[in-house]
């Protein structure tokens, strides 16, 4: 068995030590991108530790779906633990299954038909707030719509607004440092270097403000809403009675902060760069707004009526999408002919599987017409996984996709959005492949 592992190629230019950690740091999406050529499961050392990248969907489908069973979350996520502790996307076992099925109801149709409202009534007042010729950072401004609507859909704004600020004040600094912890050998933890100092001080920051949070909705007694804080403090187990600890209310709150904010405020501020560099592209989406929505506000009706918007904001995510996740063998399993012994560190690369060019003719390039369904026909679901899938399949896909294209759909009806001269977007490795800066001059539409 262990004669079949020490085959699985190697990717090149390790060093000892530190292994591909240097690589890692220095440019994740471009290491990542490059390792399919070595094979179909490769070997990355994280410093000492070996990691497996599966390169495939194939072997990314096996790993979330056909032996999900087989695998717990691994190291990526034991390293931001300090933040999100055991929340939802970190839990394993019979915690997560109880955890899910406790928020799932948050995310049925219905109370998305309801969250898309406010949505729609934040990214309206935003748009109007607009004057022609005015710059914005379009990264920051969708940053902040999407943390106030989670924060008014999930949390009830007033008593979530401590809690927003928290995370505009630390995210930035935890996405910063996020993947450089998951890359870094152990040993590096320890170290009192800037990354560690920040990013530690940062998770202390958010936890203790959302203790605060939920402190204070426990005494003022508001928590018989149907929001998502208010669910958790009141929810019981059917046989015992037992409600959550404090601890994993804040898990799951920073979890939900974590995982819905970042994410679709990156889609959406490349959609609007993609969409000012193909504007044959832009003119297309706009005559399906304008015939399906028109002037007034987009509702959750319209969301399967502007099918233009969700093929933008596909192939967006197909580009931009989550860079690595990880998982951990919890015994023997074959996995590409090879069998890796219970323990071992698995990873896989959306962003990378996404720009497989064996998957995708011409991968880098933007044409969301290749998911035009006479062109999509005859694939396979397992090649475009921008959500996961099996059993840890993002919990919030309808709602990030309802929030973009509401977003998406109210903005591009009214402005134009152009490039500032001067600085080209780059994408810079966190979570997602967000963009570091998206600067844009608004300018109306029917100039
Ligand atoms: C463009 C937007 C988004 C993308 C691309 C995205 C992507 C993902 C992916 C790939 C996973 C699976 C991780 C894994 O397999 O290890 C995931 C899990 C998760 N996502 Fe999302 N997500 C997005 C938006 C959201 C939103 C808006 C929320 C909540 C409001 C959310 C909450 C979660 C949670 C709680 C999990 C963990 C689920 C579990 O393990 O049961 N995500 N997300």
């Amino acid at each position: 068995m262990s004669v079949e592992l020490q085959s699985v190629p190697r990717a090149p230019g390790g060093v000892p030590l530190l292994g591909h950690a240097l690589k890692l740091w220095r440019d994740p999406l471009g290491f990542l991108n490059s390792l399919r050529q070595n094979g179909e499961l490769v070997r990355v050392d994280l410093g000492t530790m070996p990691m497996y990248v599966a390169t495939s969907a194939r072997l990314v489908n096996e790993v979330t779906v056909k032996q999900a069973r087989s695998f717990e979350k691994g190291r990526l996520f034991d390293r931001v633990r300090p933040l999100v502790g055991n929340g939802l996307a970190n839990a394993g076992g019979e915690t997560h299954r109880k955890h899910r099925r406790l928020m799932q109801p948050l995310f049925h149709h219905q109370r998305i038909a309801g969250y898309a409202e406010t949505m729609s009534r934040r990214v309206l007042a935003l748009a109007e707030s607009w004057t022609p010729g005015q710059e914005i950072a379009v990264e920051q401004v969708m940053g902040e719509y999407t943390i106030e609507t989670l924060a008014e859909t999930m949390f009830s704004a007033d008593i979530g607004r401590p809690a927003v600020e928290a995370v505009r004040r630390n995210f930035p600094v935890i996405l910063k440092y996020m993947l450089i912890r998951a890359a870094s050998p152990r040993f590096l933890d320890r170290l009192p270097i800037r990354p560690n100092r920040e990013f530690d001080a940062a998770s202390e920051s958010m936890r203790r403000v959302i203790d605060e949070v939920i402190a204070t909705t426990r005494e003022s007694g508001q928590a018989d809403r149907p929001d998502l804080l208010s669910v958790l403090l009141a929810t019981r187990d059917a046989d015992t009675g037992e409600g959550l600890t404090d601890t994993e209310v804040r898990d799951e709150l920073v979890t939900i902060l974590f995982a819905g904010t970042e994410t679709t405020a990156s889609t959406l501020s490349w959609a609007f760069h993609e969409l000012a560099r193909h504007p044959d592209v832009e003119k297309q989406l706009v005559a399906e707004i304008d015939e399906v929505v028109g002037d007034r506000a987009v509702t959750i009706e319209d969301i399967p009526r502007l099918p233009g918007v969700k093929r933008v904001l596909d192939e967006v995510i197909r580009l931009y999408g989550v860079t690595l996740l990880m998982r951990r063998t919890t015994t023997e399993v074959d996995l590409g002919g090879y069998t890796l012994p219970a323990g071992a560190e698995v990873a896989f690369s959306l962003y990378a599987l996404h720009r497989d060019p064996d998957l995708y003719e011409d991968p880098d390039r933007f044409d969301p017409d290749r998911f035009l369904p006479e062109r999509w026909a005859g694939r396979g679901r397992e090649e475009f996984v921008p959500f996961g899938s099996g059993n840890r399949k993002c919990i919030g896909d309808a709602f990030a996709w309802t929030e973009a294209t509401i977003a998406l759909a109210t903005i591009l009806r009214r402005w134009k959005l152009r490039p500032v001269p001067g600085h080209t977007p780059r994408a810079a490795a966190s979570a997602m492949a967000h963009p570091d800066h998206v600067p844009m001059t608004v300018l109306p539409r029917d100039a």
